[in-house]
Formats: C-alpha cells, structure tokens, sequence
C-alpha cells in the first residue's frame, strides 16, 4: 500500500525517542515539526546537527532537514494547530518511588490548551513510556479540561517504543511489530495513517491500557532474564569450577530457545539477555522495571519476581568489586582503569549506567580511578565531574599505563580487542576483570595476565 499522503505530525520532546521518531517518520514522507524546550536542540537540529550519538542519525537528519520534511521548533502551540497528530515522547523519570509523569501532564496540558482554538480533528498519541491508565485517565483528563473538548472530539491513543539505543534508526525502519493502543476507531485509523504501508511489520490494535503494559512487559522481561543469568552467575561462584558462560551457552541451545533454520542455529537476540555480566542500566531497565513495580504494589499486589530482578541488579557490580578488592587487599591508592562508561557499547548514554556504581564505589575507598570511553565521557563527567582521583580519557592506553587492575564494563569492540600482551606490558599489575564475559580468558592467562569474571571461580 503506498503513502497517498505525509501526515502532519508534531513530536512533543525531542531527546533520544523523540529525535529518532521525528527523523525516521519524516524520511517515510510524513512532514514533521520536533519541539523542545531546549533551545539548544532546537537549534542544532536546524543547523544539521544531530544532539545525541546514535549511529545512521546525523546522515537521516540531514537529508530530512534539508528537505524541509523536518523541522524544529520550541512553538508547541503553532505546529499543534498546523498538524493532524501530536506525539508525546516526553522523559517519564523516576519519581518519588514511582514515576515521574509531570512532564507528561505539562505536554498534555500544551496540546490541550492549543487544542482549545482548533476545530480540525486532532489525535494526541502517547509514545513516551507510561505506567498503566496514564494515557485514559491523566492524559485524557488533561486535555479534556483544558481543550474544552470531549474525548471523541480529539483522538487518543498509546504507541509504545521498543527502540534500543546504539540501534535506534535500525529499530525503528524496521519494527517488529507496532503496538497501538487507541481511545475509538477513530484514534486508530488515524494512527494507522502514520505506519501503514511504510514498515512491515504487523500492526497489534490494542486498548490504551494494554498498550502501556504491553511495553513494561517487555523490559521487565528482558531485565528478568539478565537478572536471572546474574543470580546463577553467583550461585557459580560459591561453589568454583562452573562457569556461567558454559552453563548459559549450554542451556541456550535448547532449541525452545535457539531453534534451527534449514541446519542453522537462528540464535535469537533474545539469548544476549542471558547472558551474566556487572548488571543492566540505561534510560529505560531500571527506572521502567522500578515503575512497574511500585505501580503493582500501589494497586495491591507486590511484584516478587520483578523486585527482585532490582534487588540483583543492584549488587550485581558490587559482587564483582568485592572479589576484585579481595584480590587487590584493599583499593586506597590502587590505579583502577574503568573500560567504558556507556550503558551499552553504541551509545553515549550513561543513566543508570554499572559504570557509575562501579566508579562511585571505588572513589568512595580511594582508589584513583582512570576512565575511559570513545564517546560517553562527557555525560558522565555531568554525574562524576573530573578531580584528582578521576581522570577521563579515550586513550585506553593512558588508563592502562601502571594500572594495578582494570574493569571491562562496556563491551565496546575496541576494548574487546585490546591484545593480552597491552596489558601486560601496560600495568603494573595485569589483573584484568571481566565485566562482561566477553574476554578470551585462556589467551590472556597464556599472556601472563591474570583474569577475573563474573560467574566463574
Ligand atoms: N531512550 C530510549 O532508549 C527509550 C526507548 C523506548 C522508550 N523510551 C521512553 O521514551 C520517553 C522519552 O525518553 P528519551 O530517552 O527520549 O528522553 P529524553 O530525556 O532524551 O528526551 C525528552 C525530551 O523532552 C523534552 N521536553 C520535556 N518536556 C517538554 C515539553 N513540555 N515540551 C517540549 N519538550 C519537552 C526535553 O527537553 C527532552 O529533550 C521515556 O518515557 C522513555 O522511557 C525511551
């Protein structure tokens, strides 16, 4: 089915889901305007420049931008009474034990109120990440009272986002299914209008509500199986003698979870979530499964299996610090080098990231700490600014130089191929600790390095 016609969109908060949607919808044909209330990426975004890493981006950005399919903007109000849907992605923090949905309600109450001087149609969808009822009742109530309007009047609907950072654009081009939640037929067709014919993939019509769930599902889910390889990881190391990796791969092949194709093992992605490593971060896990599980506990019942999926995750990088600091005797005065302070490899995001327990924790007992990342330095020097005991640089080499141990927590490619023999001729003592379990032990303990692992003794 081909497009007849762009639909007029507005994205509400362009950070990482906002930018990456605006781009991709424009380069589907649809003419956007991307607000924000910053100014600052307002601009960049004007001046081809893309604000965030995330690689494909800057080249889709510029192409839609120089050819008028996008443009940004901090004037909510004109481009809401200029287009046909409004897209929320909007941050949706953690708040006081739960979550956050001010900037949610601030958004709706925007739209609302230019909603108030607009007679055409005009569907407001929630793409931000919303604990269940949010979109049919505080967004819905929002904009009734401050539209004037009925629901009906204006459409609705919930359209949760799956994208991963590192591989957002790939993601989103190539969706494998796309969730919409809509209010009446109306909210959904309109809605449909923006992804029908252009992605392929299925589209799973749902009520509001489900749509919200479907999403915190998800990531509970995949955060559950992290945690879960992490919680066998430890049972690994009190006994010695197992290791996690061999177990994991083992267990991986059955074919329920690793099914062949024409003789060929598919090995889903879904296999990469269990696998044990220093913890999850980022700017959805922790905070999506902290919001399902005090959403669960607000209405009555008490999540146990995803709390404690938390629970692990947050003792996951101590574990490993504690087995480093037993090896090294103590941390006061040792050089500690941190490979990667991203979440992820592909990214410059650092919430939430291992890293920042990992660096706090050795500050914390005096360590002298030497950081380094190709690209995330500059966020994290926001959250942990550079001193005398943390030194930033991209320069694995420099971290490296007379280190008394080094930590893998990002397994950026470059860090994975740094040869054993660097280490040894690098450190003063090569004590490489692998964050991920994604180092070769044998060719490092050939080198003369010695190696620590999550899930192995
Ligand atoms: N980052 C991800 O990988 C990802 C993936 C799927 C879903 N999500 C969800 O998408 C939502 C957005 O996440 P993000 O990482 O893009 O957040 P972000 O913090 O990167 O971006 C939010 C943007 O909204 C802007 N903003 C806030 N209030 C505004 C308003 N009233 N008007 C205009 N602009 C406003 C902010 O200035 C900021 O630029 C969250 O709910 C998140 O959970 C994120």
């Amino acid at each position: 089915m081909e497009l007849l016609h762009g639909v007029k969109i507005t994205i509400v908060g362009t950070g990482y889901v906002g930018l990456v949607t605006g781009v991709c919808l424009a380069a589907k044909g649809h003419q956007v305007t991307c607000v924000d209330k910053n100014l600052d990426i307002v601009e960049r975004i004007n001046q081809l420049q893309t604000p965030i890493y995330e690689p494909g981006l800057p080249e889709l950005l510029r192409q839609v931008v120089v050819s008028g399919s996008l443009v940004a903007t901090n004037d909510l109000r004109s481009s809401v009474l200029t287009s046909e849907v409004s897209i929320i992605t909007v941050g949706t923090p953690s708040g006081d034990g739960g979550i956050d949905l001010s900037y949610i309600e601030d958004s709706a109450r925007e739209i609302g109120t230019a909603l108030r001087d607009k007679s055409d149609y005009h569907i407001v969808c929630v793409k931000s990440t919303v604990v269940p009822t949010t979109t049919d009742t505080l967004v819905k109530n929002v904009l009734k009272a401050t539209s004037g309007k009925d629901p009906g009047e204006f459409g609705l609907a919930m359209n949760p986002e799956f994208l991963r950072e590192g591989k957002a654009v790939e993601d989103f081009m190539y969706p494998d299914r796309i969730v919409i939640g809509a209010l009446d037929n109306k909210s959904f067709a309109g809605m449909s209008k923006v992804y029908e014919g252009l992605f392929d993939a299925p589209i799973i019509k749902v009520n509001l509500r489900t749509a919200e769930m479907i999403k915190y599902t998800a990531n509970a889910l995949l955060a559950t199986l992290i945690s879960y390889s992490n919680e066998v990881a430890s049972i690994c190391e009190t006994t010695g003698g197992i290791d996690i990796k061999e177990v994991m791969t083992a267990v991986t092949l059955d074919k329920r979870f690793n099914p062949k194709i024409e003789g060929l093992l598919v090995n889903p992605e879904a296999n990469q979530y269990l696998q044990a490593g220093c913890g999850f971060g980022g700017s959805c896990f922790p905070k999506d499964v902290m919001a399902l599980v005090s959403f669960s506990t607000a209405k009555g019942y008490r999540p146990r299996i995803i709390e404690s999926t938390l629970r692990i995750n947050v003792e996951q990088p101590q574990r490993l610090l504690g087995r480093l600091e037993q090896l090294l005797g103590t941390f006061a005065n040792k050089k500690i080098a941190v490979l990667g302070l991203a979440f992820k490899p592909e990214t410059d995001d650092v919430r939430e990231s291992p890293s920042i327990a990992i660096i706090t924790s050795l500050l914390e007992k005096k360590a002298k700490v030497f950081a380094v990342d190709p690209v995330a330095a500059a966020n994290m020097k926001a959250i942990i600014p550079p001193s005398d005991s943390i030194i930033y640089t991209t320069d694995y080499r420099i971290a490296l130089h007379d280190a008394d141990a080094v930590i893998l927590v990002t397994s950026w490619s470059q860090f994975i191929k740094i040869p054993p023999e660097e280490y040894l001729c690098l450190m003063k003592n090569p004590l490489v600790v692998d964050g991920r379990r994604v180092l070769d032990k044998a060719s490092l303990e050939m080198a003369g390095c010695s190696y620590l692992g999550v899930g192995l003794v």
